[in-house]
């Protein structure tokens, strides 16, 4: 195994970034990565960051040569063909398009839930828009109604790219709406979720307190 021969610009409030070091544990490739942990918002964003990608947007993963990837779907693209175990990302065949396609609506799950962050914690109250956080909720509520079925129909066995952004997703939930009380609604994804969240990589990726 080479040393760290990359840097993963993160926080460790980030979801996203969250789903790339969750990875980088399970193919055992946390040692090579430099965790380069910045502060910043969409208003106010990080230098270093920026020199880097454009965006501004966290993770992104500086390589040896220089290059920076960016977003976390990248990221995780690139570092699951840096490996020698089965993927984790299924590399051909319907399955790959499946499992893309049930992360990514992990994904709008955060994108909802950290619009949400950001417009009642950023925001002034005098701007806050409540049919679009109402918006942002339904969205939540229609995509935990997905991820229940297909925790009931055995499709989150593996923890893999999809049960890893699912898993993050969840996470990020319980971090910034530990009212809304999924579990109640949706009994089988918390059972698959109480027993994933013991995964090493998991638990030691859990949010700030
Ligand atoms: C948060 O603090 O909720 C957060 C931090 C980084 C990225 C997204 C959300």
């Amino acid at each position: 195994m080479p040393g760290k021969n990359m840097t993963l610009f993160y926080s460790p409030a980030s979801p996203f970034a969250r789903k790339v070091i969750v990875l980088l544990q399970e193919t055992r490739q946390l040692p090579t990565v430099e965790l380069f942990d910045v502060q910043l918002s969409p208003v106010t964003p990080s230098g270093e960051v920026i020199a880097r990608n454009p965006s501004g947007k966290i993770p992104a993963l500086e390589l040896a040569n220089g290059d920076t990837l960016h977003d976390s779907r990248v990221i995780l693209d690139y570092l699951d063909h840096q490996h020698s175990g089965e993927p984790l990302i299924p590399r051909e065949g319907p399955k790959r398009w499946q499992r893309l396609a049930l992360a990514s609506l992990a994904d709008a799950l955060l994108d909802a839930a950290i619009l949400i962050r950001y417009e009642t914690f950023l925001r002034p109250p005098e701007l806050h828009w409540p049919t679009w956080l109402d918006a942002q909720q339904e969205k939540i509520e229609r995509v935990l109604t997905e991820l229940e079925t297909q925790a009931d129909t055995g499709q989150l066995q593996r923890f893999d790219i999809a049960s890893i952004s699912i898993a993050c997703a969840l996470g990020y939930l319980d971090f910034r709406q530990p009212q809304l009380g999924w579990r109640e609604r949706f009994p089988r994804l918390a059972s698959w979720y109480a027993e994933i969240s013991q995964r090493e990589s998991m638990l030691s990726t859990q949010p700030p307190a």
